[in-house]
Order: structure tokens, then C-alpha cells, then sequence
């Protein structure tokens, strides 16, 4: 059986190799496939034009592309219109997958003034460029009934150090106010695209991926500097949560049988300080 990896990138590769990893065939199709492994049969694809031939025994598909900016130009083509296209290659090549998960955001939801989000809350962020994550999600789910979304908060993980770059500068602020924040480490990500695929018979449409611990960004910038034994950040006024106060709910995922490598911020970022893994180019 073959897995085929559209926008094949630190996530999608971590997957890939996963899959490869068990005796998979796996392609993985990207505009720069000379970036992508060893396991992973990379191909030259631009999701936004024509595709290559998809094999006969193509079994499940990932969709893990990213936007190259955050203008709304950006997100119709690299979900909207990436999503249709590989669709229309299945239908060109009368392939049909067992499978077809389209990885998505949670920025798709709003702002739940910090309560919590599950699956079964409206998906109705008024933020352009996340109704466009829905609406490429709407394109799956209305055209395959063998689609499935998977909803990420913030991924972070081997080379994603945004925040321990910001206390090992002296950057970091710890918010005045509360701010919850809500992440999944790059390999529980991979590890719930290969269990959603590869291990339930029948999926739900849609899974949030988050780790099991919403948590208030000073808290984790805390532990950060106290992990790197570094003075406490100063607090002082920051920018608001990006697209809304919520803490994501990802007991559905959980009652698949999935569980966490790193449920809660304080493993996975100990294993990132510690070197653990490596990102994919
Ligand atoms: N970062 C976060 O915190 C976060 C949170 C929630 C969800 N997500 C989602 O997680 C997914 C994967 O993220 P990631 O970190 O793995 O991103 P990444 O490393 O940037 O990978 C994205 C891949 O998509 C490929 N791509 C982009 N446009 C393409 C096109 N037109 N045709 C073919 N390939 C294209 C890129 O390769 P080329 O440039 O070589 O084509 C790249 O390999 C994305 O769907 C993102 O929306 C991310």
C-alpha cells in the first residue's frame, strides 16, 4: 500500500518516515523535493497546478501544507485550493483511499473568552485567513466521505524554539494579564496522523490535536527560565492571544486509544532543551 504525503514538510516528513518506518511505501510530493529524506520517495509537486500520477494502491493521503505568508492569498492556495487540486487528481487517476486526512489549525475557532473547546464548537473564527483553513476543511468533508480533519494548536518541538529563543534572549515577557495558550509537539502530531490513518476503522470527521494541558503563557516562560536557570522573565503588557482566548479539549483524540508522548508542555519542552530529534527542512 502506498502513503502519499501532499506538502511534505517537517510534519508531513515526520509522518512519512513514521509510515516508512512500518513498511509503508511512502511519497511525499513538495515543490523542493530534493529537501525531503531518505525512506520518503520525494516527488516535485506544486499543489497549485497540475499533479503527478497518483499510484492505483494509494491507500491513505496526508494533507500537510503550509502558507508561505499570512495573506489571504497564501492560505486560498496553499489549503483551499491545494485541497481541491488533490482531490481532483484522485478523481483524474480514479484512485479512492481508504483515508484522506487534511491537517488543519485550531485558529479555525474563535475567541471562547478562555473556555473550553471541543470539536463539537463552532468553527467560526472571524479571522480571514483561518475561514479559509475552514473552508479547505468544507472542501474535504463535502467531497469524500472518507476525510478527516485534524485541528492543531501551536506545534512546537525540534528547531520550533520561538519561546526558549525569547528567555535565552531576555525577550520574553510574562503576560500582565492571564493567556492561555494551547500547543501539541511536532511527533504527537505525527504519531496522531498515523494512528488516525492508519489505526481506527472509522474516524470522526473532525479531531482537535492538542496536548493535555492548556496552559497560561507565563507559566510555561517560567518554567523555561527556570529549566535553562535563568532569571524569571519581567511581566509587564503584551499583545493579546492571537485570534482568541480558548483551551482546546482533545479528549475525543484520546478516546481513540491515542495517547501522549508529551502531554503536557513540561515533557515536551524538556525533551527539545535536551536536543531531542531534529526538524525537518
Ligand atoms: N505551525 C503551527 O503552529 C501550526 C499549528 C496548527 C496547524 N499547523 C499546520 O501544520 C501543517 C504542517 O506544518 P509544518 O510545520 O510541517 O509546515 P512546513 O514545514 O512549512 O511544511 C509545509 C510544506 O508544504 C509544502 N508546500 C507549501 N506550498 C506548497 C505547494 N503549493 N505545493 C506543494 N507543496 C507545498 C512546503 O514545501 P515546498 O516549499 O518545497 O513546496 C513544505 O514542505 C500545516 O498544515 C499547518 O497549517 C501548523
Amino acid at each position: 500500500m502506498t502513503v502519499l504525503i501532499a506538502g511534505c514538510g517537517d510534519l508531513g516528513t515526520e509522518v512519512g518516515l513514521r509510515l516508512a518506518a512500518r513498511g509503508e511505501r511512502v511519497i511525499g510530493w513538495r515543490r523542493s523535493p530534493e529537501r525531503i529524506p531518505e525512506g520518503i520517495e520525494g516527488r516535485a509537486a506544486d499543489l497549485t497546478q497540475p499533479l503527478p500520477p497518483i499510484p492505483q494502491d494509494t491507500d491513505v493521503v496526508v494533507i500537510a501544507t503550509a502558507a508561505g505568508d499570512r495573506s489571504e492569498a497564501a492560505y486560498r492556495s496553499a489549503y483551499v485550493d491545494a485541497t481541491g487540486n488533490v482531490l481532483d487528481a484522485l478523481e483524474r487517476d480514479g484512485v479512492r483511499p481508504r483515508r484522506i486526512l487534511f491537517v488543519s489549525s485550531t485558529a479555525v475557532y474563535g475567541d471562547f473568552d478562555g473556555g473550553w473547546v471541543t470539536e463539537e464548537s463552532p468553527a467560526e473564527s472571524a479571522a480571514p485567513t483561518a475561514r479559509l483553513v475552514r473552508e479547505a476543511e468544507q472542501v474535504l468533508l463535502r467531497r469524500s466521505d472518507r476525510g478527516t480533519v485534524l485541528r492543531l494548536s501551536g506545534i512546537y518541538g525540534p528547531g520550533r524554539t520561538r519561546l526558549i529563543d525569547q528567555v535565552k534572549g531576555g525577550t520574553a515577557v510574562l503576560p500582565a494579564e492571564a493567556q492561555w495558550t494551547n500547543r501539541i509537539h511536532r511527533d504527537d502530531a505525527a504519531a496522531a496522523i498515523v494512528h488516525l490513518t492508519m489505526e481506527l476503522d472509522d474516524p470522526a470527521p473532525v479531531y482537535v490535536g492538542s496536548d493535555e494541558q492548556p496552559v497560561d503563557l507565563g507559566e510555561v516562560l517560567q518554567f523555561l527560565a527556570a529549566e535553562l536557570g535563568l532569571p524569571e522573565p519581567p511581566s509587564g503588557e503584551t499583545s493579546s492571544t492571537r485570534g482568541g482566548a480558548r483551551r482546546m479539549d482533545s479528549s475525543l483524540l484520546r478516546s481513540t486509544g491515542f495517547s501522549f508522548a508529551y502531554p503536557t508542555y513540561r515533557e515536551g519542552y524538556r525533551a527539545v532543551l535536551a536536543g531531542k530529534g531534529v526538524r525537518h527542512p
